[in-house]
């Protein structure tokens, strides 16, 4: 039997609290990189979320961020990132969330977006819509880039990846109301489904990254596609591109110049 939404939800809730209550203790934080961290909070999470499935749905593939890719059935495949906003989390910035999507047959279907500070829990089913705790979420309608809050990432080899963002970050911070970065790319799309933000792009994301928040900004009416404008965020190499129907062709159209 494949998992149901309210799977996702209620472990992503049990994955969140475990965040939650580690959150301003004093963590031992590994380097991946020079600013690329894991905290113990990261493993226990991960833990959590795939000892879960274990017990539930023996035999699925887990692909997650720290543990790597446990292989099952291809058909059944779980996207997981125990804790995205790691450096905000390790700051004590309360601006993080868990992410875990669900696909079968290589297509999501379901996705689970939880931020534990606000219990804010946004979730998506494929063709039947996107939700906030429950209650349908859609993009806002705001018609132009020159009225439109932004909001962008940049990856961790950005001090020497000469594709590292800057250059689109310029050229929309002067062309939109304001460009933001809050550190969480599942939550960045979350608030693009919910209308907080007009649009969101980012590159060199991975698949458990986006694959929940993407879902749940499409499922919630906004445009979702990679960088060149096609389908398919999830395939390296992964960007993406998500915003209200307005503002994705403003975006493509400026990403692409
Ligand atoms: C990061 C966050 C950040 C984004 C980076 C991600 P992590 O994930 O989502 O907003 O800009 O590309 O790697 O490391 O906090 O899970
Ligand atoms: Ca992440
Ligand atoms: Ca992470």
């Amino acid at each position: 039997m494949p998992p149901k939404l309210t799977d996702l939800i209620t472990l992503a809730r049990q994955a969140g609290d475990i965040l939650r209550t580690s959150f301003g203790q004093l963590l031992q934080v590994d380097h991946k990189g020079v600013i690329d961290l894991v905290s113990d909070a990261d493993w226990r999470s991960e833990q959590f979320i795939i000892s879960y499935i274990h017990q539930h749905f023996p035999g699925d593939t887990i692909i997650t961020e720290e543990s790597g890719v446990l292989t099952g059935s291809a058909d059944h495949a779980w996207y997981i990132d125990p804790l995205d906003g790691t450096i905000n989390y390790v700051h004590g910035l309360p601006i993080y969330s868990v992410s875990i999507a669900y696909a079968e047959g290589g297509e999501l279907c379901l996705g689970v977006v939880y931020d534990p500070m606000r219990d804010e829990c946004f979730s998506a089913e494929i063709g039947k819509g996107a939700w906030l705790n429950g209650q349908p979420i859609h993009p806002s309608l705001t018609p132009d880039l020159d009225h439109a809050l932004l909001v962008t990432g940049f990856p961790y080899d950005i001090r020497t990846n000469p594709d590292n963002n800057l250059d689109h970050y310029a050229h929309f911070a002067l062309r939109s109301q304001a460009v933001r970065r809050l550190g969480s790319a599942a939550l960045d799309l979350c608030y693009v489904a919910c209308g907080r933000f007009d649009g969101y792009w980012e590159l060199w994301v991975k698949a458990w990254d986006v694959s929940a928040g993407g879902l749940i900004a499409r499922e919630a009416g906004a445009v979702v596609t990679n960088m060149a404008g096609e389908d398919d965020f999830i395939s390296p190499p992964q960007s993406i591109l998500a915003a209200n129907p307005h503002i994705h062709p403003l975006m493509l159209h400026g990403l692409k110049r």
